[in-house]
């Protein structure tokens, strides 16, 4: 699954933007990646839930909901109430995460735990039992054209492999770094879903750029 990141996306034009990746089967995006960001999570600002009420009205592909924010166990619900697909939050900022996930299920969404390049897997493993998808951030969190943190494949593997023997039932999805020269990695390592910002929406033909993503991560 390929997930373009909207934070590299022309935010006077958002809603152009994302039709431009919900096009023809081949060339559509699988999920949409928004990053919510509040300045103290992450030292950089974007936008909240009133526009992501908006993007929703716009299109049908799923959304993913990146919540680089303090508090989520007061936040994330909303954009679950309004409709978002999948709402990830940080295990670095979430103080009950395990009651965090029932509520967002519980409102109909997925619920989705990140953990920043430097946090291990392990003490979070048994959380994770509540969640559906696993965000292994290859880049420290917070802006978008970042080098790919290689080191970080070692917990997509390690978290593949725990799905794989039934430790663990849900999706690895991989944010930060993700083009042409890393995605092939990143598919090797047992990730299902590919966040690329900078390489679909700095690329001439967002479409096609996806279309290409894909291909390589499933030659
Ligand atoms: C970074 C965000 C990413 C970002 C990825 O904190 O979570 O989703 O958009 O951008 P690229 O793909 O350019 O690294
Ligand atoms: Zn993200």
């Amino acid at each position: 699954m390929i997930a373009p990141s909207i934070l590299s996306a022309d935010f006077a034009h958002l809603a152009d933007e994302i039709a431009a990746v919900d096009g023809e089967p081949g060339t559509r995006a699988d999920w949409l990646h928004v990053d919510v960001m509040d300045a103290h999570f992450v030292p950089n600002l974007t936008l909240g839930l009133p526009v992501v009420e908006s993007l929703l009205k716009t299109s049908d592909i799923p959304m993913d909901c990146h919540l680089m924010i303090e508090n989520p166990d007061h936040w994330a619900i909303g954009y679950a109430e309004a409709g978002a697909h999948n709402v990830t939050v940080h295990a670095e900022a979430a103080k009950d995460p395990v009651a965090i996930a029932k509520d967002l299920k519980a409102a109909g969404a997925k619920a989705g735990l990140s953990i920043k390049p430097g946090t291990p897997l392990e003490p979070n493993v048994d959380v994770l039992k509540h969640y559906d998808t696993l965000l292994v951030m290859s880049v420290e969190p917070g802006f978008g054209g970042q080098k790919f943190i290689t080191e970080v494949l070692d917990k997509a593997r390690t978290a593949r492999d725990l799905v794989d023997t039934g430790h663990l039932k849900l999706l690895v999805e991989i944010d930060g770094g993700i083009n042409a020269d890393t995605i092939e990695q990143a598919a090797e390592a047992g990730v299902d879903c590919f966040v690329a910002g900078s390489a679909v929406y700095n690329a001439e033909d967002p479409a096609r750029a996806v279309e290409a993503l894909r291909g390589q991560a499933a030659p």
